[in-house]
């Protein structure tokens, strides 16, 4: 079943329980969460201080999304903090098999994200140790950016790696995920849908957004 998974980095951090509330109150399980340092990307986000407060207040699965440089120093810090799941980036990672052995050695599911320039073959070697691939559909760093087409090609290729290599990796779509895109990432065979301001900045509410994803999902 296709999941949605707000991303917090649309919400409005001075009453950031209020937003969590309202798409929980949706039928939410999963919360993305997006770690920026403004060095492996163009801006700054929130650390394990946040993912610990978000984890102490709600029952929800916290999946954290790194984009950051040396993100096998900083698993430690977000596996305390209360993370179920930590995603790094493919390309940040010098040794990428060692990090995920890191973050699967502290009983979380690990992920690899990559960018919309990387090709889905990076995973090749490491495949047996994933739980999540996260294509980017838009350049790391912002929310609100425009969906980049040939990610759905890159969700259709994955789609066929996994089921060569007979894994059960999900694939996750990240980016300009909206109700105009959702139904060809479903269709292209994504498993989990990240949606930052399309929940929290459009025109509708949030959960009325959150209501047609899902009818989106139920219709493909
Ligand atoms: C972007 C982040 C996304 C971001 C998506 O670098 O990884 O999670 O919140 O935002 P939207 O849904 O607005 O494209
Ligand atoms: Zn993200």
């Amino acid at each position: 079943m296709v999941e949605i998974a707000p991303s917090l980095l649309s919400a409005n951090f001075s009453c950031l329980e209020k937003d969590i509330i309202t798409v929980t109150k949706a039928g939410v399980s999963m919360l993305h969460i997006d770690v920026m340092d403004g060095h492996f990307v163009p801006n700054i986000t929130v650390g394990p201080v946040v993912v610990k407060d978000v984890k102490k207040s709600f029952p929800l699965y916290l999946d954290v999304h790194l984009m950051i440089s040396r993100p096998n120093e900083f698993i430690d810090a977000f596996k305390e903090a209360g993370a179920d799941s930590i995603t790094v980036h493919s390309e940040a990672c010098i040794h990428l098999d060692r990090t995920l052995e890191k973050i699967k050695s502290y009983g979380l599911n690990a992920g690899v994200s990559l960018n919309p320039a990387t090709s889905p073959e990076f995973i090749n070697w490491v495949s047996d140790k994933l739980d999540l691939v996260l294509v980017m559909s838009v350049n790391p760093g912002f929310g609100g950016q425009k969906f980049i087409n040939s990610s759905l090609e890159k969700i259709r290729q994955l789609k066929e790696m996994r089921e060569k290599l007979g894994h059960l990796w999900k694939i996750q779509v990240d980016g300009g995920i909206n109700l105009e895109t959702s139904p060809k990432v479903i269709e292209a065979g994504a498993d989990i849908l990240v949606a930052g301001s399309a929940i929290f900045n459009g025109e509708k509410a949030p959960d009325e957004v959150i209501r047609l994803l899902k009818a989106n999902l139920a219709n493909s």
